[in-house]
């Protein structure tokens, strides 16, 4: 342990120091106050090979980031800054199970859960088995619900899914079932309660019948107020609907948790019980049980491609060069819009209405992960980290904030993401789709300058964008896709030198929630006037 009760790793030279110390800092400083916003297009014609130069597949994957405003000089310095940074020690560190999460003193192992064979560290075996232990119980319970011999309180068959959770227990699953619609079984529908708004669950449940529902309560904490006030929202309308103790209406749920002790509490047996591990962090966790409510829609063979795909971009990323790897590419593209040129967002635009999820999920991912103002060391940083990242799905997004994109005083780089074959769609809508999203990238580098033309009508232009495309929306191309971003957040955390596993941003409001809603108002006299007047107006008019 360090003197401040930081846990050393081989996560890059313990211990890690800030990027603003190293040569390739200044280098990159240099370079972007020189030539930073040298056009794009000239760079093109410099360079009648840029766009196969700067483009890189990995599986069904390819990442084309010929439009960006980089050059082999830009790229260099940024490589270099990974090394500096200890990115490929820092990624060996997270494959051998070391304490990465440094705040926590554990590992961050959600790569185990797609390829335990992968994990180096001295708890490598017991690893593999805990992993494959609980994967088959996810089969077995998915298979059942699926073949319709897993029975609720009078005997029929399940038909309708509720997946009770939020946040990481929430987005990834949630993501997942409507990117595989495709995958789907017709006669299981899975539906998603996050929220505490009691508008939600009430209409959900006043559709469904309890008799053929069955709930998952997803909480690796089990202890998350709206996970806990829906599940025992639901555990009511069960008894109501079904009649009987509460004992009896506890087949038609299951949980995903660390804290047994909580889900026993609940009412839930041990044979329904599916762990989850502190070493896999929410945002990380759909590769888990937490998968359950997917794997029961698209079955336990298409959930194993999912971690097939994300098994190979691990492999990839262990591997590959840096110069020659996709999520280190992407990280220093991050880093270099973030840190060197300005930029404090990023846009993400899946051309594709089933990834619309994508986007949260990405937002969970990136921003819990990368909003961190100390480093590993808890020293506060005098740089900035962490990207904003928000979007929606294309062309939707083109009418309504693209034109900040275009021609905004921002500079916001922009990852479209397209499905080159959809099975789901024609030839004629598809090809449709994909030609306003290549129509979009290239006409925020572009521009138009036209001198005839008004200002309000002209585009600065040389705004830059990636654009990665899978060959088809399968299991194993997302299960890649995703694994792609995790990989880029965690090497950007490395850079900033932050723990990108931790999230203690979030707890100070659900203390303060909880000092809200205490009996008494007990809880209130430290809380400010403001909060205690809006308060009073709002239980004054209920
Ligand atoms: O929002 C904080 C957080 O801890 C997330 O990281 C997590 O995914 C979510 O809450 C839900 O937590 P749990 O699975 O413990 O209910």
């Amino acid at each position: 342990m360090t003197a401040k009760g930081h846990t050393e790793t081989s996560a890059g030279a313990s211990p890690r120091r800030s990027p603003r110390g190293t040569e390739a800092w200044e280098r990159l400083a240099a370079l972007a106050r020189e030539g930073g916003d040298r056009p794009m297009l000239t760079l093109f014609a410099d360079d009648p090979r840029r766009a196969e130069r700067y483009s890189l597949r990995c599986g069904g994957l390819l990442l084309d980031y010929a439009k960006n405003r980089i050059d082999d000089a830009v790229m260099a310095a940024l490589v270099r800054l990974a090394e500096d940074m200890g990115v490929p020690a820092g990624i060996r560190a997270l494959f051998a199970g070391e304490p990465v999460n440094v705040s926590e003193g554990r590992p961050a192992l959600h790569v185990a859960l797609r390829g335990a064979e992968r994990v180096t560290g001295a708890a490598g075996e017991a690893l593999r088995i805990a992993v494959g232990t609980e994967l088959a119980k996810a089969r077995d319970l998915a298979g059942r619900v699926r073949a319709g011999t897993w029975r609720g309180k009078t005997g029929r068959a399940v038909t309708d899914v509720i997946n009770i959770g939020i946040g990481g227990s929430d987005m990834g699953p949630r993501m997942l079932y409507h990117a595989l619609r495709e995958y789907a079984a017709p006669d299981i529908r899975c539906h998603f309660i996050a929220n505490v708004d009691g508008a939600e669950i009430h209409s959900l449940l006043a559709g469904l019948d309890p008799e053929t529902t069955l709930v998952i309560v997803a909480s690796k904490s089990f202890a998350t107020h709206e996970t806990r006030l829906n599940a025992n929202t639901t555990r009511d309308w069960f008894e109501r609907g079904l009649g009987g103790s509460r004992d009896e209406v506890m087949g038609h749920f299951v949980a995903i948790t660390e804290n047994f002790a909580e889900a026993r509490a609940f009412g839930i047996p041990d044979q329904q019980l599916f762990r989850m591990w502190d070493w896999v962090g929410g945002r990380y966790s759909l590769w888990s049980s937490i998968g359950l409510a997917v794997m029961i829609s698209i079955g336990p063979e298409a959930f194993g491609e999912l971690l097939a795909g994300a098994a190979a971009m691990d492999e990839h990323f262990l591997t590959a060069p840096l110069d020659h790897n996709m999520p280190v590419i992407l990280a220093l593209l991050g880093i270099w819009y973030r840190n060197f040129l300005g930029a404090q967002s990023q846009a993400v635009v899946p051309y594709c209405e089933r990834l619309g999820y994508f986007i949260s999920h990405l937002q969970q991912l990136d921003m819990e992960s990368s909003g961190k103002s100390v480093s590993v060391d808890g020293e506060p940083l005098d740089y900035p980290t962490g990207t904003v990242i928000w979007g929606q799905t294309g062309t939707n997004g083109q009418h309504s904030f693209f034109q900040l994109i275009h021609q905004g005083t921002h500079l916001i780089p922009v990852d479209f993401i397209g499905v080159v074959a959809d099975p789901l769609s024609d030839a004629i809508h598809h090809q449709a789709l994909l030609a306003h999203m290549l129509a979009q990238a290239a006409a925020l580098m572009h521009g138009r300058a036209d001198p005839g033309l008004p200002p309000e009508r002209r585009h600065p232009g040389n705004r830059p964008s990636n654009v990665l495309l899978l060959e088809r929306l399968t299991p194993r191309n997302l299960g890649a896709l995703i694994a792609l971003y995790e990989h880029k957040v965690f090497t950007q955390g490395l850079i900033w030198n932050i723990n990108s596993f931790d999230q203690w941003g979030v707890d100070l409001g659900r203390a303060l929630v909880g000092q809200l809603l205490a009996p008494d108002g007990a809880g209130l006299a430290d809380i400010d006037p403001s909060t205690r007047r809006l308060l009073g107006i709002i239980r004054g008019s209920q």
